[in-house]
């Protein structure tokens, strides 16, 4: 186990870093499906070939969504969009538009959130609420997910809280680790949130907002994402204070011409 690694330290100095969140269903018509697995890659076709039905729907929609977001803010081709994937996975933007556009993308059943930075890298985690995630599932988890130091103070939650305790834990480190690209191959246990994380609301369906994120962790600033009924989110970036905005996945029609290095 590696030693914890605080969340959070002295406030960094810098230019904001601008981070949009686009909430993106995961449901689609058959005509629309056929659309997306169209400007999809060979290597994301097969890769959708091996998944089994309501996975392989949900990574069509989230690759492919994914890639007409952005094809429109970098004025590019969706079906010719490059990515390749760091050692552990991580999708990257390569060939002509390489580091144009950081993005990461988090899906819980048809739930999808994807960040997109034209400054640095983001990590985005989202997790549905469910009826498995009792006070006893929680006492259980908390032994790999929280660091020894922060058992104590989880433990003062009331038993009924414990579970959304956890989880906001849980989504917090591992937008961290997705920001970083690591991953939770190494575990989760080894970061402490040293303090509790803002909150910031993600609204769908409505104009886009900014939301100021206070710094919480260098070089990882954390924030919980609230608004989503029955889901827990949050969304993990380097550097000092980021300038927050929420959008929803809509029309095609709705995204033409946006541009990350623009000021928006
Ligand atoms: C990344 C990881 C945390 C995802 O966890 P999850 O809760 O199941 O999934 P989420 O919905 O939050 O995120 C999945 C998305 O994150 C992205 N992703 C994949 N690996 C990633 C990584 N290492 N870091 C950041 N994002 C990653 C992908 O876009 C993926 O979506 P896709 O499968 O549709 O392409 C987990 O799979 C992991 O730790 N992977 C690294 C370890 C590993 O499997 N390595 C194999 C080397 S290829």
């Amino acid at each position: 186990m590696p030693p914890p690694l605080p969340l959070l330290a002295s406030p960094s100095a810098g230019r904001p870093l601008r981070v949009t969140v686009v909430a993106v269903p995961l449901g689609i018509g058959a005509g629309e499906r056929g659309e997306l697995e169209a400007i999809l890659s060979a290597a994301e076709r097969d890769r959708a070939a091996r998944l089994v039905e309501p996975v392989r729907r949900r990574f069509v929609a989230g690759r492919g969504r994914l890639r007409r977001v952005l094809g429109a803010w970098l004025g590019a081709d969706p079906g010719r969009l490059v990515f390749e994937a760091g050692p552990e996975g991580k999708p990257f933007l390569a060939g002509p538009h390489a580091g144009r556009c950081h993005f990461n993308l988090t899906h819980c059943g048809d739930a999808a959130l994807l960040a997109l930075s034209p400054d640095a890298a983001v990590g985005i985690d989202l997790e549905l609420t469910a009826p498995a995630h009792t006070p006893a599932w929680a006492e259980q988890m908390a032994g790999s997910i929280l660091a020894p130091a922060e058992r104590a103070a989880f433990l003062e939650h009331p038993a009924g809280l414990r579970p959304a305790a956890l989880l906001a834990a849980w989504v917090v480190k591992e937008a961290v680790v997705k920001g970083t690209g690591a991953g939770i191959g190494a575990g989760v246990g080894h970061l402490i949130i040293a303090a509790p994380p803002p909150h910031a609301s993600l609204v769908t369906g409505t104009l886009p907002q900014r939301v100021d994120l206070a710094p919480v962790a260098p070089p990882w600033h954390v924030c919980l994402l609230d608004g989503a009924v029955g889901a827990l989110a949050a969304l993990a970036c380097p550097g000092s204070v980021c300038q927050l905005q929420v959008e929803t996945y809509g029309a095609e029609d709705e995204w033409p011409g946006r541009s990350p290095t623009a000021d928006r």
